[in-house]
Parts: C-alpha cells; structure tokens; sequence
C-alpha cells in the first residue's frame, strides 16, 4: 500500500465492507472526529454520486457507486507502491498528458497519476486529436527513470504488455499489440499510448506516459475513419467494467514490470506473445516516407525489423497498417 489511507478514504472502504447501516455516532468514535465531520464526508462522497442512504436511527449505508475515478476510490483498492501515490483527478481537461508535464516541471513525483472523465483536446501519436468522451480511461503518469533518452521506447511497449495484459485477465475479450503501441480487439483500436519525454543531453529528465483506453461508452460514437477501425470495451462485451478496479489492476500490472525495466527480455517476450504484427506484411507510414516489407522482429531498442527487398530495416516509428 502506498501510503496510509486518510479518514475519508477509510469512511468509504468501511461503506463498501458493510452491507448494514452504521451510526454515526459509531463512526465518529471509529475515526476520531466529529459526527459533523462524519456528515460532510458523506455530504462530499453523494455529491459524487454515490448513493448512501441515512436513517436518523440507524446512521448511513452505501446503496451504489457511481462508477467514477476518484481519488478515494482508486486509493482503497491500490496495491502499487509508486503508480498513483499522487492523484490529481479532473472532470474535464483540455489533456492529461499537458497537465502531467506542468506537474513534472514543477517537480511533482514519480507515479503521480493525472486523470480526467473527459479529455476536450486529447492528442495522439503524430500530431493527431485523440477522441476522450466520459466513460473511457484517460490518464497519464509521470515517471523518472535514470535512464539514457534512447531507452525510453521501452517504457512505452511494458504499458502496452499492461494495457493488453489487464484486458485478457479481466475480460473474457483477448486483446492484441498492433507495433508500436495500439492495442487492438478484433483488429480495432482500443487503446492508445502517448508517451512525451523531457531529457537533458541524454538523460531523462521525466517521461508523461498517457493511456487512453475505451472502455464504458458505445463505439457508435465514432464517425468516418475512426468507425470501422476503433471499438470500446463496452461495445465488444456488451457490458460496463468496473473503471476503478480496471485501473488498480493496470497500476499494478504495469508497476511491476517497471520495477524490473533492466529485464527487457521479458517485457519482449510478453509482448511478443500478445503482438499481431510480427509475421505479417505491413506498410509503415511517417511524414517522410512510406515503406513496405515482412515484419520479422523488433530488437532491444524497441525498433521493429522489416524485411524488405532481402534487406533487414530498422524502423523505430511510424503509422503502421497491416497490408
Ligand atoms: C494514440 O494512439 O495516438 C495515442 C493516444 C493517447 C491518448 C491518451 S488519453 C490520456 C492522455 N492524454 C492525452 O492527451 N493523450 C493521452
């Protein structure tokens, strides 16, 4: 556990642990402080959503959540030591992954999660709008890691193996790696990963690692070319995840490959498992230049090796399409 829940945090793990009304003059004693105190709490976590019911007699009981990403809710159930230590949660920002460098400029800690139900101007790889309506998981992480600039693509393929990772435990679904970092269902995207580095000469300084991930919104909301290559959780299961618990298990599912970032072997190995590029016949688009060859593999830079015309090429970025 990160770091000691607080009172109210402590309030709502008690409300979820008891399906019976508890008084509050008994949760007053419980947490030491006031039953005044005890009804802001309360007060805080229903204009939130959450539906808790109060008897005069009886004290209060939680009737239902509302499935939102709140500090409080995220910390009960966060078994990471770094990943979300600090969490800065928005209803709406322009992006996460902005709001995450301004915090790591002013020197806030590895780990510190940025999250928003809406993102009004989410960017994506290559310059593009990146689509975020309330329902999805949108969010960045700031991390530190001492390590040369050129490394840094590593961190953005141990988020895909978590982001694919989390998925196929969690879901009866089997989600897949599209190189460099999309992950697919069915061959559509349903997530996506920005990762934006501050280095000096080469080391780096912070990296914002953002993470969108459609999950409890219909894919209908898509329209031209997004709609026959994007889908969304809820359009592939047919059902709502629970967004908090989703994330806990991807903080942890990626924390722990962290930790090891030296064992890139390992990463590769996973991720391998889980890619559907390798083997295929793919074009790879930047501003530049369009190439078209065997993927055959990717090396310990994270570049994917093309076999093209007999010559193996590296190619360390770009929009791939599987032909
Ligand atoms: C891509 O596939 O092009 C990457 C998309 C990354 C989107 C996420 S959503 C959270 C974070 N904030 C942003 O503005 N972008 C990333």
């Amino acid at each position: 556990m990160i770091k000691e829940l607080n009172k109210k945090e402590k309030l709502l793990q008690l409300l979820y642990q008891n399906n019976e009304y508890i008084s509050g003059e008994k949760l007053s004693q419980r947490f030491g402080v006031s039953r005044t105190t005890i009804w802001k709490y309360i007060k805080y976590f229903r204009e939130a959503g959450y539906n808790i019911e109060s008897s005069s007699k009886l004290g209060y009981r939680l009737v239902s959540s509302p499935n939102k990403l709140l500090a409080e809710e995220i910390r009960i159930g966060l078994e990471t030591k770094k990943l979300g230590r600090e969490i800065n949660y928005q209803q709406q920002l322009e992006s996460t992954n902005t709001l995450a460098a301004k915090m790591a400029k002013e020197g806030a800690l590895e780990g510190t999660l940025v999250l928003a139900e809406q993102q009004k101007k989410g960017r994506g790889r290559m310059g593009r709008d990146f689509v975020c309506p309330s329902g999805g998981l949108w969010f960045s992480i700031i991390l530190r890691p001492e390590i040369r600039a050129m490394l840094a693509t590593r961190i953005t393929y141990i988020f895909a193996v978590a982001v694919a990772e989390t998925i196929n435990q969690l879901t009866e679904i089997k989600a897949e790696i599209k190189w460099p970092n999309d992950i697919l269902i069915d061959n559509k995207k349903v997530c996506g990963i920005l990762t934006e580095i501050s280095a000096e000469i080469d080391l780096v300084n912070y990296l914002i690692v953002g993470v969108g991930i459609n999950l409890n919104f219909s894919s209908e909301i898509f329209s031209g070319e997004l709609e026959n290559r994007a889908t969304t959780l809820l359009t592939e299961l047919g059902s709502k995840v629970n967004r908090a618990e989703f994330l806990q298990k991807l903080l942890k599912n990626i924390e722990e490959l962290y930790f090891k970032l030296d064992d890139f072997e390992n990463v590769l190995s996973r991720w391998k498992e889980l890619n559907c590029t390798l083997g295929k016949v793919v074009t790879i688009k930047d501003n530049q230049r369009e190439l078209t060859g065997k993927a055959i593999d990717i090396n310990q830079d994270g570049a994917l090796i093309l076999e093209v015309d007999n010559e193996k090429r590296k190619v360390y970025s770009g929009d791939l399409a599987i032909n």
